[in-house]
């Protein structure tokens, strides 16, 4: 049984959230977002749902923030199109008015707040003049970061610049399975390199302004090889490179990964090399989101990357994601030795979704509470091994509006009803929170 005394006496517990998929996003003012454009379309995301309503956290943020009493901190994500509807130009100030009532519920909760200022809620508006393959896209992105922190820069305990680059990228503009849904290599290559270039300039405005604790957020998997073969070997390799390193390695080196480049290269803005300096800016921290692991075979016959995933007997959650705890400790060692050094990490997320019921007014979910103390147990490890892991938040606090995958998905540490808004906190809420806050408890 792990107890809060396993971890160092500064370690933090959390719940993570976003902005869209929580808020309810047809509240307050806020404009369209990439997201609304990509559910107008057919088949994109499941009964073409959208964070119009979602958890109508907008309304319900101080029962929510409530509920986290006893746990440490509460990363959260600021919504572009909330505060700049249009992406640019006119602010709305009921946006800004709303995070600045967020903040400071969360300080009065006793939770430190973790900002996060791009969660994938990219302004419609903007998205429709190429949205991250634009050649200004930095700049905007640089405008909003400077707004939000105007206003709740005083009180933020730390600022993530981008949620998971490679999902606002590759998952989006080369494989399409999110908003805007494309598959196109040469718009990935460039969104690839202005999402690194918003981050810097991000960086950059955020140093300049005396922010502190300053990160971004990567999301990384446990990759192993099919087999002993060498073209199974080569895959990996690329698909490392695509998913572990294409951010890690531009932010902590100034490089790209060679795999990658040597496909990328025709494709990059010209005179790319010069924003290298930028994008490898000093980071306070790094956040690490960490779901699951894969088995990576080369496949010649399918275009670039060539690659092919093997099933494994490993459980799977709700999403069919393969559960690897063991996964977490490798990421971690990896960046420690590779990129991060004695940089903290943060935990930003790890979580599973399950096909939760309310019985008996209650939610019984031992198989999340299973998945959150293996993982720990290995950052735990991680720790032991002299990775300078700080935090741990869960994703998420609430069941929400899960992309493409709409509200299907439950991840939440507490059940919403999407009829009637009703919270009910699951038995791994209790959990973590005990463990957290060194209530010893069984699950
Ligand atoms: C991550 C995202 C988060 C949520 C979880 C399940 O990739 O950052 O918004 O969708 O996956």
């Amino acid at each position: 049984m792990l107890t809060r005394a396993d971890f160092p006496d500064d370690f933090v517990f959390g719940a993570a959230t976003s902005a869209y998929q929580i808020e309810g996003h047809s509240f307050g003012g806020a404009g369209p977002t990439l997201w609304d454009s990509f559910a107008a379309k057919p088949d994109k995301v499941v009964n073409g749902e959208t964070g119009a309503i979602a958890c109508d956290h907008y309304h319900r943020f101080p029962q929510d923030l409530a509920l986290l009493q006893g746990f440490d901190a509460y990363r959260f994500s600021t919504s572009w199109a909330r505060v700049l509807p249009e992406g640019k130009g006119q602010i709305n100030q009921q946006g800004l008015d709303f995070y600045d009532r967020l903040v400071d519920t969360t300080l009065a909760n006793g939770l430190s707040p973790f900002l996060t200022l791009y969660h994938w809620d990219m302004p419609a508006a903007l998205d429709d003049l190429g949205g991250w393959t634009h050649p200004d896209v930095a700049h905007w992105f640089g405008d909003f970061c400077d707004i939000v922190l105007d206003r709740i820069g005083d009180r933020v305990a730390s600022v993530a610049t981008i949620n998971e680059p490679w999902c606002v990228t590759y998952l989006s503009y080369f494989l399409g399975y999110h908003a805007p849904g494309l598959q196109d290599i040469s718009a990935t290559a460039q969104s690839v390199h202005n999402v690194l270039k918003a981050h810097g300039e991000a960086m950059l405005r955020l140093r300049s302004r005396g922010q502190k604790n300053l990160g971004i957020v990567l999301n990384f998997e446990a990759v192993t090889p099919a087999s002993q073969s060498e073209a199974d070997h080569k895959a990996t390799q690329r698909y490392d490179a695509i998913m572990n390193r294409l951010f890690a390695q531009p932010v902590f080196s100034g490089t790209y990964p060679q795999p990658v480049l040597a496909e990328f290269e025709p494709h990059l803005p010209a005179n790319w090399q010069d924003d290298m300096t930028m994008i490898s800016a000093e980071l306070d921290w790094l956040g690490v989101n960490y779901y699951t692991s894969k088995t990576v075979a080369d496949e010649p016959a399918l275009p670039w990357p060539h690659l092919g995933f093997l099933g494994s007997d490993r459980p799977k959650t709700q999403m069919g994601w393969e559960i690897h705890p063991e996964g977490l400790f490798d990421i971690l060692h990896w960046l420690e030795q590779e990129f991060t050094g004695k940089t903290p990490l943060f935990i930003t997320e790890n979580g599973m979704a399950l096909a939760d019921e309310i019985e008996n007014q209650a939610v019984h979910d031992p198989a999340r509470i299973s998945f959150i103390q293996t993982h720990l147990q290995q950052v735990q490890k991680a720790i032991h091994f002299g990775v300078n892991v700080k935090g741990y938040f869960y994703w998420s606090l609430l069941d929400n509006f899960e992309w493409a995958f709409g509200y299907e998905k439950r991840f939440g540490l507490v059940h919403v009803d999407f009829e009637t808004q009703k919270r009910t906190p699951k038995s791994s809420f209790d959990f973590l929170r005990d463990l957290g806050s060194d209530q010893i408890k069984s699950p």
